[in-house]
């Protein structure tokens, strides 16, 4: 069976663009091989520096998971701190890593030219994430487009040490979303935290409707027929409900009916297609216990998958006997 890896940061609320972006993809992903999902909080610590924020993104993400429809008898989620071995092997792999390589990586020089401080951890962020790639014998990495970079760095880096120390890693298969699968914030770019333009996944009717009343349009008047397809409102109901898109289209079409209506309709489809897995959501909430279960769980099932790959790892380095 495949291994189908890959890794969430635990970097903020869970917002539609998560869903649709990753969420989704990966829980319809879970039947297509062994997945392997982590809640990537050692790489959110370069962006997340309050304690309590990391371990309620932490929660968050791990119960939204569950609350959507991952099925933790399926796929093993795990927190990626909960197996440290990681870092051992991100030595390991730092060995043989060039720095030019790392000196090239668009994120690390965004985030720079961003203003971020530059930190070792940014700048080690790829050979931490090639780590966990080969960590667990990953077959398929599905990510999105702007990790595409990581993961060719990733395979470098296990050509570079499999040409040194004898073929030890499996060369893992990007699987890169193309852009079809960007959801539109509430001002029409990307949606995306750090654009503060988000609607949230999950939250109280009033946080959910203030983002949708405030999506950006154009100053048709309300007696006037609405244009959607292509525009931000059209877009979003596109990815909410695609079988009510035709109708919403036409709807906008018919004179006297104005954006605030428009909005009021996608926010209903809004709730009733997330309505069950908030109320999910809800649940583990008040049973914290159940997701910590689910995640105790999944770092015993990634510990056996680890196990053999670091040892062979350690035993073609020299750290131990052959
Ligand atoms: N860097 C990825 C992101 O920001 C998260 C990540 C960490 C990841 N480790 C990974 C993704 C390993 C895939 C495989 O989206």
């Amino acid at each position: 069976m495949k291994i189908i890896l890959t890794g969430i940061q635990p970097s903020g609320a869970l917002h539609l663009g998560n869903y649709f972006g990753a969420m989704l993809p990966a829980i319809q992903m879970q039947s297509q091989g062994q997945a392997v999902y982590f809640i990537a909080d050692y790489h959110a610590l370069t962006s997340v520096s309050k304690a309590d924020e990391l371990r309620r993104y932490t929660f968050d993400v791990a119960a939204g998971f569950l609350a959507c429809g991952l099925d933790p008898q399926k796929t093993i989620l795990f927190r990626q701190s909960d197996v440290p071995q990681v870092h051992e092997l991100a030595w390991l792999l730092s060995i043989v890593t060039p720095m030019g390589l790392l000196e090239r990586a668009h994120s690390y020089k965004d985030k720079i030219a961003q203003g971020a401080e530059t930190t070792h951890g940014l700048f080690a962020y790829p050979v931490l994430m090639a780590a966990d790639i080969l960590l667990y014998g990953s077959d398929l990495v599905p990510v999105g487009k702007d990790q595409k970079q990581h993961l060719e760095i990733a395979r470098d880096i296990a050509q570079k040490f499999n040409d040194r120390f004898g073929d030890v890693f499996k060369l893992p298969e990007p699987v890169i979303r193309e852009a079809t699968a960007i959801v539109p914030g509430i001002d029409g770019r990307k949606m995306s935290k750090s654009y503060g333009n988000t609607i949230p996944l999950f939250g109280e009717e009033k946080e959910i409707k203030k983002p949708v009343m405030s999506i950006t349009t154009d100053s048709t008047p309300m007696e006037q027929p609405k244009q959607l397809e292509g525009t931000t409102l059209g877009q979003l109901m596109q990815a909410v409900n695609p079988d009510g898109y035709k109708e919403y289209v036409a709807y906008g079409a018919t004179p006297g009916v104005g954006y605030g209506d428009l909005k009021k309709k996608l926010l209903s489809e809004i709730t009733t297609r997330f309505a069950p897995y908030q109320e999910k959501y809800r649940h583990y909430q008040v049973h914290p216990n159940e997701v910590e279960a689910v995640l105790v769980d999944g770092a015993k099932r990634a510990r056996a998958l680890a196990w053999p790959i670091i040892e062979k790892a350690r035993k073609a380095t020299g750290l131990a006997k052959p």
